[in-house]
């Protein structure tokens, strides 16, 4: 049992334990009491080595946050969040350290990349931060990464602000990867490209990966991406995560009510297969001082009179597939005993 337990934690690149991020709200007056807006709330998942890990989730809901968190970027309020068995904040050096070895893309390429840089610059720009690289590595590294995400040699000379938005993440890859990180966290990479081009870059980042093993936590609302790209995902909803586990069997078996009713609004391309879509009420509740239990419950179809106050812990329904809801919770317990 304690082999078995040593070899998984081995296969484990980033774990979170009850994970918990807030930001202080601005005060009205100074004798106002500190509000805190809980971003992030005890959020505990494993991100396997080599797999692309998805975190779904409407805007606002605290994805970029947690990854934010896990590159180092901010502090939580309570929590640990382990790289590689290490605990990340334990010390200002740890932190350092495991950034060498992770990578942010960004939602907008454009904005990510500096206009004035040329395509050599920007790409190779980890390699200069880093140092210690001699002139030729550099030039060979540039060229290597450049044609690997599609561009040319001739484009190194070229500035970022001449491609197009597509063209302009292709480089952003380039340059996120030829440090060869362990873990890059891809925020909402295609949101904010042409649909048109959508399918190349996330083929382009399946194709970079089958090359470099590298880990990905891959952010998005697109669950048709999501499906074919993840092998495992979080499903979360007001800073904590409701759904867990194994992607294809959270997909061919929501449990939790903002799942379903997140699914069920996925057009099916069969047109005579029959898609009750499930519309939710009501507002997302306000991440100042929410609920202690379900914060889902204000909105949910399947909500019992006291799911405000029980306790939301992620439960197993069936191997590799948790889902944090007490009335499902509540249920599960009741066939056990
Ligand atoms: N630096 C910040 N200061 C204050 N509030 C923030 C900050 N960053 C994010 N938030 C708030 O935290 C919550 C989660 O935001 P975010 O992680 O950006 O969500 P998502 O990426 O899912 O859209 C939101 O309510 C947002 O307004
Ligand atoms: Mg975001």
């Amino acid at each position: 049992m304690r082999q078995e337990n040593l070899k998984n934690n081995r296969d484990i690149l980033l774990e979170t334990r009850n994970l918990s991020v807030e930001f202080p709200m601005k005060k009205k007056s100074f004798f106002e009491k500190q509000k805190m807006l809980s971003a992030v709330s005890d959020v505990s998942i494993q991100i396997r080595k080599g797999e692309t890990f998805g975190l779904v989730g409407e805007s606002g809901c605290g994805k970029s946050t947690f990854a934010n968190a896990t590159l180092g970027f901010v502090k939580p309020r309570s929590g640990e969040i382990y790289f590689n068995g290490q605990p990340l904040y334990a010390e200002k050096k740890t932190v350092q350290e495991a950034r060498l070895h992770m990578q942010k893309i960004f939602q907008d390429p454009a904005s990510s990349l500096n206009p004035r840089f040329t395509v050599r610059e920007a790409v190779c720009e980890p390699m200069r931060i880093r140092g210690g690289f001699d002139k030729n590595e550099v030039e060979r590294k540039a060229r290597e990464m450049i044609t690997a995400v599609g561009l040319t040699g001739k484009d190194l000379d070229r500035y970022t602000s001449q491609f197009s938005g597509g063209q302009q993440q292709r480089i952003a890859i380039a340059r996120a990867l030829i440090l060869n990180p362990e873990y890059i966290v891809c925020d909402e990479p295609v949101s904010a490209l042409d649909v048109s081009v959508h399918a190349q870059i996330l083929n382009l980042l399946m194709e970079m990966q089958e090359k470099t093993q590298t880990t990905y936590l891959f952010i998005s609302h697109n669950l048709a991406a999501v499906k074919k790209l993840c092998s495992r995902l979080a499903i979360m909803y007001l800073g904590k995560v409701v759904e867990y586990g194994d992607a294809a069997k959270i997909f061919a078996n929501p449990v939790h009510p903002y799942t379903k009713a997140l699914l069920s609004a996925v057009l099916t391309v069969n047109p005579n297969e029959e898609t009750k879509r499930i519309v939710l009420k009501g507002d997302v509740t306000s991440p100042i001082n929410p609920p202690s239990g379900c914060r889902f419950c204000s909105r949910c179809y399947q909500a019992q009179e006291d799911c405000a106050d029980r306790k939301c812990v992620l439960t197993e329904v069936e191997p590799e597939h948790f889902v944090a809801c007490p009335v499902v919770t509540g249920l599960k317990a009741d066939i056990e005993q």
